[in-house]
């Protein structure tokens, strides 16, 4: 008999990432993953060149200086953090690892981000998948709907905030009620990849939670907002017990002396990260805004994507609605470079996932799908 994976593996879907290519398209304009159009910090570039000397040399194995310089940039302690050389990923996967049981459910809303299903099987768990609500603008996770699949099995629960991607979130007072509403062996697991984007003032990104409760773990990332997604540099901040499961379980030098050094270096430089933040907030109105104007559904977003929403085509028919379909668009954009994400596999085949990018490339998407609704 050949070697069997354990129960739950094989019925993993594997991640497939945001395309980089379009088939015969020389220009590519990638707005499929939600990186950073502004790209690193210049001090990021310096920091990796200050590494090149030592590169024969194992990395101090806690991450500790940008442990350190973490703790110093949120206000947290650097013995409760833990980095991540394989992005907040590695993180939420990690968390899983040192927590589940065969058998143990995680509950997770319809559409959240997928790395929580493949964590959740890779350990032989049950994904427990919760309904979110459906407003005119929004879709969202639903707090009671969520604590209503709480049962003496949940082990886990994800959320991601912001959520990817819908782009909506749950608002502090939320979280609290979530919170509370789950037993104190229950593990709530907050992913903010997205916090560094959101302006509303009722947000909170499940740092305060995680600093009072033991059952609270928050991941974040510089893969976003610091522009470091190929560099792959997460790290979270949980309670003394989490924190020393997951540095049982993690590689002994899971974070390099170059994403040491380069995640300290984003974390000083304020000028870019600010530049980040006004970037997109101009963008994201507008984006959001000229799109609407095409009568499509767009919905409010707290992220650096916007959601789209295009008519579901009925198979066999002919009419506008198979015509304008989010399959119809995607492959009218990458006609002329632009790539969107498809998202089905989230359950929403009738959307299309787009970043916010540099200017050229919002003005260049818009106008495209301007130009499919009205041909
Ligand atoms: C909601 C969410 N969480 C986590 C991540 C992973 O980020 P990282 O690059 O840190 O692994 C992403 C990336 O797309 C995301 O959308």
């Amino acid at each position: 008999m050949p070697p069997t994976p354990k129960p739950g593996i094989l019925e993993i879907a594997p991640y497939v990432p945001g395309r980089s290519t379009a088939p015969g398209v020389a220009k590519v304009f990638k707005l499929s993953s939600n990186e950073s159009p502004l790209g690193p910090s210049p001090k990021v570039l310096a920091a990796l060149d200050e590494a090149k000397p030592s590169l024969s040399l194992y990395p101090e194995g806690s991450a500790r200086l940008l442990r350190e310089e973490l703790g110093r940039a949120f206000g947290l302690d650097p013995a409760r953090i833990v980095t991540s050389g394989d992005g907040s990923d590695a993180l939420l996967t990690l968390l899983a690892n040192a927590h589940l049981r065969p058998g143990d459910e995680v509950i997770f809303s319809e559409h959240a981000f997928l790395v929580f299903k493949i964590a959740t099987l890779a350990n032989s768990a049950v994904p427990v998948m919760v309904p979110e609500t459906r407003t005119n603008s929004v879709i969202k996770v639903d707090v009671d709907k969520m604590l209503a699949a709480v049962t003496p099995k949940t082990r886990m629960v994800y959320i991601a905030n912001p959520n990817n991607p819908t782009g909506s979130y749950l608002t502090a007072e939320e979280m609290a009620r979530l919170h509370a509403g789950l037993p104190d062996d229950v593990l709530l697991v907050v992913d903010a990849a997205y916090g560094e984007y959101v302006t509303a003032r009722d947000y909170e990104a499940g740092m305060e939670m995680s600093v009072r409760f033991a059952n609270v773990a928050m991941t974040r990332t510089f893969s976003k907002l610091y522009g470091l997604a190929g560099l792959r540099i997460g790290w979270m901040h949980a309670s003394p017990a989490v924190c020393d499961a997951v540095n049982r379980i993690r590689g002994p030098f899971n974070t390099t002396l170059m994403q040491q050094l380069a995640g300290m270096a984003a974390l000083k430089d304020r000028d870019h990260f600010w530049a980040s933040v006004r970037h997109n907030n101009q963008w994201l109105p507008w984006i959001t805004a000229e799109i609407r104007k095409t009568g499509l559904r767009v919905d409010d977003s707290a992220a650096n994507f916007v959601l789209i929403h295009f008519p579901l085509g009925a198979e066999g028919a002919h009419g506008t609605k198979d015509e304008k379909s989010a399959a119809a668009a995607d492959a009218y954009l990458m006609k002329h470079g632009v790539i969107l994400r498809g998202v089905a596999n989230y359950g929403l085949p009738d959307c299309l996932r787009m970043t916010v990018g540099t200017e050229e490339q919002n003005r260049l998407a818009v106008a495209l799908i301007q130009q499919f609704m009205a041909a």
